[in-house]
Order: structure tokens, then sequence, then C-alpha cells
């Protein structure tokens, strides 16, 4: 049973598809299986694979790999009710069968909003998963949003970015975890409690982010795609930073009591950028699974050496977040 995952048809029925996922369910009670109901953070072409060498000499921002970022979710919109094209605004991250987290400024808790726009989980290559959308044909793996949950202390005080999550509940649990689509785990500690086991540049934690993205500041979007500034999902390996260092480097805009914290490059050139805000930063735990420790948030400029990027805590965060999933 742990492969029939590979199996799926895609285009049957949704009613088919029920009744077969509530088998999968029953029957699957493997921990390690990729059908595991309480599995997380687990991928199946590691994220650092596509890196040569060992751990501490990851370099570059690179084409992430199918099956790397199952947790990864693209928030779209039709530009109108009848076009044909979706475009890709920002990311999101499975947290559990229904829930994405996001950053709050990616959202809106009106009908509206939610009238207006869809997350595509299990998709790297967003040309391809779009490609046979029409306006009367849904691609696969697109999720209706049933309820937005802003963080009520967003933005407090006012242009600080404070608290920058919200929760998207989808209109329908994802059916069942596979090597495509599966949630990242929320931390078990914070980013700045390094595991034995984690990844580390100079003594410091490596993490990575990942989004569909501008390229670089002021960079062109992508004007006949899907993705914001790629059609592709790119990752980038970055370095957290202690709360005195990005207090140092960012000055008034950052304080730990945001609810945030700060990962970059010594050098630059390395950072999320506009269209990649709500989306993941995972650090590796000593138990080997991906942790979500980060949202994208707000930066000056992308990838400068003197600002790195700024994301919302998770782990500060952690007791909102599990407190609104289980209250709605
Ligand atoms: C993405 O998918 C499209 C359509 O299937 C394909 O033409 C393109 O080569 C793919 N891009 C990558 C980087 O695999
Ligand atoms: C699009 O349609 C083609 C031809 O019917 C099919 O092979 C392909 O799997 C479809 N792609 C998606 C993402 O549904």
């Amino acid at each position: 049973m742990k492969t029939t995952f590979f199996l799926f048809p895609v285009l049957v029925s949704s009613v088919l598809l029920h009744s077969i996922y509530a088998h999968v369910h029953v029957t699957i009670d493997d921990p390690s299986s990729a059908l595991s109901s309480s599995m997380c953070g687990v991928a199946t072409n590691s994220i650092e694979a596509i890196y040569p060498g060992s751990a501490n000499r990851i370099v570059g921002g690179k084409t992430a790999q199918e099956r790397s970022w199952p947790w990864i979710g693209a928030i779209v919109r039709k530009p109108s009710i009848w076009s044909a094209i979706y475009q890709q605004t920002c990311a999101g991250t499975l947290i559990n069968a229904q829930w994405v987290l996001t950053a709050a400024h990616c959202v809106d808790p009106t009908a509206k909003f939610i009238r207006q726009n869809l997350i595509m989980l299990g998709a790297t290559n967003l040309t391809a998963a779009f490609a046979n959308a029409s306006a009367h044909i849904r691609p696969a793996n697109l999720y209706s949003i049933a309820k937005v949950i802003v963080h009520e202390q967003f933005d407090v005080p006012s242009g600080t970015s404070a608290n920058d999550v919200a929760l998207l509940k989808l209109a329908e649990p994802v059916p069942f975890f596979s090597e495509t689509i599966s949630p990242a785990c929320l931390p078990t500690a914070s980013i700045h409690d390094i595991p034995a086991n984690s990844l580390l540049d100079g003594g410091r934690r490596v993490c990575f982010t990942a989004g569909w993205g501008l390229l670089a500041e002021g960079a062109p979007g992508v004007r006949d795609g899907v993705g914001s500034g790629s059609n592709t999902l790119l990752q980038v390996n970055v370095v957290s930073y202690s709360a005195e260092v990005c207090t140092s480097t960012l000055g008034i805009w950052f304080k730990p009591e945001y609810k945030t914290l700060c990962a970059g490059t010594d050098l630059g050139g390395k950072d999320a950028c506009t269209g990649d805000s709500g989306g993941p930063l995972v650090c590796k735990a000593a138990s080997g699974a991906f942790e979500l420790q980060g949202v994208v948030s707000m930066g000056f400029g992308c990838g400068e050496a003197r600002f790195p990027g700024i994301y919302a805590n998770v782990f500060a965060l952690k007791s909102w977040i599990t407190d609104k999933i289980t209250t709605n």
C-alpha cells in the first residue's frame, strides 16, 4: 500500500477519489510511509541534494527539483472571471490537510478575495500545472479558499509588518498526502536553537526559501506565464542571523517583539523578492524533517548584503496558529 499514490489517477471523479482516499487512510499506518497522515517536512528529493559537496559548502540559488517542496502552494487569481489565464501573486505553506500559512500582507479577509483567489498545490512548474487551464477546465490540485484568518495584531504598530501571518482554510482538505503534496512541520524549537544534525555554514544555521517571485529587485515579471517572476520554482539557501545581528543591520525595522526573524547571506545576492511573499523558510530539524521557521514577509530591496530578508517568526507565532486551526 505504501506505493499506491504512484498509481493514482488524476482525472477520475472526486466522488471516486474520496472513497479511495478513505480506504487509504485506514490502511496506511506506517509512519515512514509517504502516505501517513501524520507525516510532515519530508521531501522525496531532498532540498539540499542539488548542491554538490557537504552541507556546509552549500552555495547558489537554483531551480528547485520536483518533489523537493511538497508543502509549497502558489496563490493565484484570474485577472477576470472569464480569463483562462491565472497569475501567481504570493505563496503559502501547507501545514496540515486543510490549512495553508501565508503572509497577512498577501491576503484580505473579504468575500471578494476568497472568491477570486485559489491555491495551487503540488506544482513546481506553473506552466505545466496550468497547461490545460481554460475558462471551463480547472487544473488539478487547484484549491478554493473557504476562510481567511489574518493575525489580529498584523502591522501593529503600523508600518512594522509585525505578525505578518494569515491562515487560509482550504474549501476541501487535501485528501491524501503524497510525494508532491504534503505539509511542512511546524517548528519544535526556535530557529536560534540549532539542533545537532542541522545544516551549518560557519556555525550559523542554513535554511532554505523558495518561490516564483522576481529574480532580482526591479526585474521584469513574467508576462506570458503564471509565475510572477519565474514559472519554475526557485530556491535559495540563507543563514539565520541572531536577533542582535538582525537589529544591528535592520535598525528600527527589526524588533523580535514584532514576531520576526531575519536571514540572508553575508555577501548578499540571495534572498526572497517580490512575489515570494507568504512562502516558506524551512530549516532541517534534528529528526531530518523540514520545519517551517519563517514566512517571507519583507525586505529592503532583494538580496542586498546589508539588509537580510525579514520573515514572520513561525515559532513565536505557533500558539496563534494552532489555536486558530483548532477553533476554526
Ligand atoms: C515547464 O513546463 C513546460 C510545459 O510543460 C515546459 O515546456 C517547460 O520546459 C518546463 N520547464 C522546466 C524548467 O522544466
Ligand atoms: C494536459 O493535457 C494533456 C493531454 O490531454 C495531458 O497529457 C496532461 O497530463 C495534462 N496536464 C495537466 C497538468 O493536467
